[in-house]
């Protein structure tokens, strides 16, 4: 569920996003196999910039649950088949929260969460950024441990 304050948040975040750096880049190529990488980078600045700061909390969060980090790198893959900005985006979300149908890319960045976890089955990634991907922003799911869903939400609601 989207509150006014994620929203907001969100919506700078990715307005603003910068291109992650040289080492950045590295730091990411070091923890995904090169089908996965392939995936990353062909998301959005903003959506590479979020997976890497996800990537980024869940280890500074916890340092040895390296197990976690192509989960957070990758589980908004599926943002990138609607082609939506930061506006866009917004309005999509918000259509999302209202008792109305919706069409078009708002309808396909709704569906971002099944469209991204099929990606990522289809690419062999571990169960657990599949699961992610698909339950992000909804109830943990009985394949994700208690802890493992503390950190991987931690790292992708409450970012600075
Ligand atoms: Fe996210």
């Amino acid at each position: 569920m989207s509150s006014l304050p994620h929203l907001t948040r969100r919506f700078f975040e990715v307005a603003l996003a910068k291109d992650l750096s040289g080492d950045e880049m590295s730091e990411v190529a070091g923890w995904l196999k090169p089908d996965l990488l392939g995936l990353f980078v062909r998301q959005q600045v903003a959506d590479q910039r979020h997976g890497y700061e996800c990537a980024r909390r869940i280890l500074d969060e916890d340092p040895d649950r390296t197990d976690l980090i192509s989960a957070a790198l990758l589980h908004d893959i599926g943002k990138r088949h609607a082609g939506l900005g930061a506006i866009g985006r917004t309005f999509a979300t918000l259509a999302g929260l209202l008792p109305v149908p919706t069409t078009g890319r708002w309808s396909i960045y709704l569906d971002h969460p099944a469209l991204g976890a099929a990606e990522l089955f289809d690419a062999d990634a571990d169960p657990i950024a599949v699961a992610f991907a698909r339950h992000q922003d909804g109830e943990r799911p009985g394949s994700i441990d208690r802890e493992s869903w503390r950190l991987l939400r931690l790292s992708d609601w409450e970012g600075p």
